[in-house]
């Protein structure tokens, strides 16, 4: 099987003259079924986050509000996205390295997650990560 790989999706706008709704829906937009839902906000333009990577863990990542920068390091190679409208999403697949930083003052993270928390689905060390690449 192709493993999926760490990409911006495109979401459906519903706008009207009293504002917009953007939808991520699961089984269309993206594969796996929604386990929880957590935001990350509160951050500074100093703030880092993620530096881990999931075994078996899937994500949605969008920017609610604000923008932030997700620098993704999957199947040897590194990619940086910057997220900066409730529009676009970044899925990403087990075994993506993620580093997130650059937070606008209003950031607020939406990740949508294919299972509840798990310690033991993180790889913390990025030897560990890296050796297993
Ligand atoms: P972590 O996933 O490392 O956060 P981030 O990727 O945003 O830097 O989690 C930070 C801490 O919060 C860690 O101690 C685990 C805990 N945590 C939970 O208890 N439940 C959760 O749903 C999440 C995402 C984290």
């Amino acid at each position: 099987m192709r493993l999926p790989r760490p990409k911006l999706i495109q979401l459906d706008q519903i706008r009207s003259d009293s504002g917009t709704i953007t939808v991520a829906e699961s089984g269309k937009d993206f594969d796996f079924s929604v386990a929880r839902v957590y935001l990350i906000h509160s951050t500074s333009a100093d703030s880092t986050r993620g530096r881990h990577a999931h075994k078996e863990l899937e994500q949605l990542l969008i920017a609610a509000v604000g923008s932030f920068r997700v620098h993704v390091e999957f199947g040897g190679r590194s990619l940086s996205f910057r997220l900066e409208s409730p529009d676009v999403g970044l899925l990403l697949p087990p075994m993506a390295w993620r580093t997130i930083d650059q937070f606008s003052e209003d950031a607020v993270c939406l990740v949508l997650a294919s299972d509840v928390y798990r310690e033991e689905d993180y790889i913390r060390s990025y030897s560990e990560y890296s050796s297993g690449q």
